[in-house]
């Protein structure tokens, strides 16, 4: 069986706004392109399943595509479904493909329903918010030869794919010192994120600085060995209190520090549409390197007649890298960016794992599952359980030290890799 001739049917568990922002719109390309067959989406409750369906900026991109919407977006919208994604992964063919964007504390139940039910899956970052449940998720999607991607899409810009390539070659030095920063839109307090977003659950580090400390781990293949975060606490408009900056630190094997500063308030008036970038000082004999990246101003800037920009603004600094809806050769528009390049990658990945085992036998073909799912973890490009649990890792310590004003949590390898707060 040829790629071509496997086509994957998809079931998105989450229907907030990565799916309306880059999920379903890379779905609905990738089966214009043969490569998803049928999509459902799964929710909480009908509004948010209802919104994209009545999308007009996606009914003009994919004209005639739709999705099946589980809870049907007729049902009242204060009754709420939280296990109805599990009926419809009950239901799936096997290993076809689920992708998980739900809140972060909800990925672990979704993704081992969704291995349970044998599905490949793409799982939004962070993939969970403990080690040992990202080692769980290794273990049983390797044992039933099921792909587990986690979508850290900022490894597909290419700007990380160059300074990974030349970070390997020796030509920036040894990393030593830097800065990331990822300040989220302020106008994401009167989301839904007011109600998970809270102090006791997650905070803006985990949430978005773990973006750039996966990039860090993956232009550079140093290992994180100690986190302390810092949070301030602010209230959302519901009353929910949440951590609405934090300023982390992180310790790395080789002695190096990065620092990194997250937050949702950038400011809804101000340009953006967020503000974030990295650099990185590195050393080298008789020389220091650095790696440097605005990723926030890319160098094309807009300016609406209507406010129609982010937050409502109408000057903007607008990114071309990440994902936009651009005109194609076909009917609508087609999603260009990073952010489409990453979701793709994960699901022609399941059709390959798919399409290379196809016409053998049941042992055979999991043992050749196996084998091409274990070239990936070792290829370190697409971020697997297996090669970027070092996220875990440092997630967990973040938790564990927000919680304690600070206090430095260590990261300690072995047997069974685990975080501590460093005794006084
Ligand atoms: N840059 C990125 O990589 C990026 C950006 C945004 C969000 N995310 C991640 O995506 C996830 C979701 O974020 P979001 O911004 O879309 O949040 P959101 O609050 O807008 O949406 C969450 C969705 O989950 C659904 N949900 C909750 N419980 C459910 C259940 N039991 N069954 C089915 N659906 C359920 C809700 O109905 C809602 O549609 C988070 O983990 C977040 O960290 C990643």
């Amino acid at each position: 069986m040829t790629p071509e001739q496997t086509v994957l049917d998809v079931v998105i568990v989450g229907g907030g706004m990565i799916t309306n922002d880059l999920l379903l719109p890379s779905v609905y390309h990738l089966q214009r392109t043969g490569v998803v067959g049928r999509i459902a989406v799964c929710a909480l409750n009908a509004p948010p399943l209802k919104a994209l369906k009545e999308s007009a900026e996606l009914a003009a991109a994919f004209p005639g595509q739709t999705f099946d919407a589980y809870p049907a977006v007729s049902e009242p919208a204060a009754k709420l479904h939280p296990d109805i994604y599990k009926q419809v992964l009950a239901r799936a063919r096997p290993r076809q493909a689920v992708i998980v964007a739900v809140p972060d504390q909800f990925h672990f139940d979704v993704v081992m329903e969704a291995l349970r039910c044998d599905q490949h899956v793409l799982c939004v970052k962070p993939l969970v918010l403990k080690h040992a449940q990202s080692v769980i998720i290794e273990k049983l999607a390797l044992e039933r030869g099921l792909f587990v991607g986690v979508e850290y899409h900022k490894r597909f810009d290419r700007r990380s794919l160059m300074a990974k390539r030349q970070y390997g070659l020796g030509q920036f030095g040894a990393f030593v010192m830097g800065e990331a920063k990822l300040i989220e839109p302020y106008y994401y307090r009167h989301s839904n994120f007011q109600n998970w977003f809270t102090t006791d659950k997650t905070d803006p580090f985990v949430y978005v600085g773990c973006h750039y400390v996966d990039l860090v781990y993956f232009i550079t293949g140093l290992k994180p060995t100690g986190v302390s975060v810092s949070g301030v606490k602010g209230r959302f408009p519901n009353g929910n209190e949440g951590y609405l900056w934090s300023n982390g630190r992180v310790r790395y094997e080789n002695g190096a520090l990065l620092s990194v500063t997250d937050g949702l308030g950038y400011p809804d008036d101000a340009a953006g549409s967020n503000d974030q970038g990295l650099l990185m000082y590195c050393e080298g004999p008789g020389h220091c390197g650095m790696i440097q990246h605005d990723d926030q101003d890319r160098g094309v800037r807009h300016c609406y007649l209507d406010p129609i920009g982010c937050g409502g603004s109408r000057y903007n600094y607008v990114s071309p890298d990440f994902y936009r809806l651009v005109p194609w050769e076909g009917t609508g528009y087609k999603p260009a960016g990073y952010g489409y390049e990453s979701v793709a990658a994960s699901l022609e990945t399941m059709r390959r794992v798919e399409c290379g085992s196809a016409g053998l036998g049941a042992a055979e073909a999991l043992a050749r599952r196996r084998k091409l799912i274990q070239a990936v973890d070792a290829a370190g490009i697409l971020a697997t359980p297996a090669n970027s649990s070092i996220n875990e890792l440092v997630v967990e310590a973040a938790r564990m030290s927000i919680l304690a004003d600070g206090e430095w949590a260590e990261i300690i390898y072995g047997e069974s890799p685990r975080v501590a707060l460093r005794k006084r």
